[in-house]
């Protein structure tokens, strides 16, 4: 009778294992920029602005200047890029066409303006 509660112990002891085994295994899982489909900044966004921005936005023709290297301070500290808030960012309402399209020549890829907006969706980080 003495030996009941230990083999209950045991039980518990060997769920609790193949539970925390289990949590171990979900966190081992790989974590790339990839999988958890992460905009970066330098890599996604900056390339966009280069291909299609910089002709006019060293501040040339019209701030916010989108040069790489100075295009994440120069759009963020202000009404250009809203962190969170795509309805309150100018430039990503811009790409849509509020109040005129940019670039002027014509949209941008959907696929582009996408990833314009999953970035600004994820804190507009400098990543
Ligand atoms: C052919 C030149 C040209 C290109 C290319 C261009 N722009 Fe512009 N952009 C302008 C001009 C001129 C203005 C100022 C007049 C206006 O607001 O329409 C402007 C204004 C803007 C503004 C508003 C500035 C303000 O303070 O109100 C934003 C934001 C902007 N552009 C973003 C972009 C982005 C992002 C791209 C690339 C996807 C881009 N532009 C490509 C010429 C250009």
């Amino acid at each position: 009778m003495k030996k009941k509660p230990r083999l209950i112990s045991w039980g518990a002891t060997t769920i609790l294992m193949l539970f925390l085994s289990g949590c171990f295994y979900d966190e081992g899982l790989p974590e790339t920029p990839d999988d958890n489909n992460v905009v970066s900044y330098e890599f996604d966004i900056q390339p966009i602005f280069t291909n299609h921005c910089t002709s006019c936005h060293p501040v040339l023709v019209s701030p916010p200047d989108l040069t790489a290297g100075n295009s994440y301070n120069s759009i963020t500290n202000g009404v250009y890029i809203i962190a969170n808030d795509i309805d309150a960012s100018l430039l990503y309402q811009r790409l849509l066409g509020n109040p005129g399209i940019m670039p002027p020549s014509g949209s941008l890829p959907v696929s582009e303006i996408i990833l314009v907006k999953s970035w600004i969706e994820q804190g507009a980080l400098n990543n």
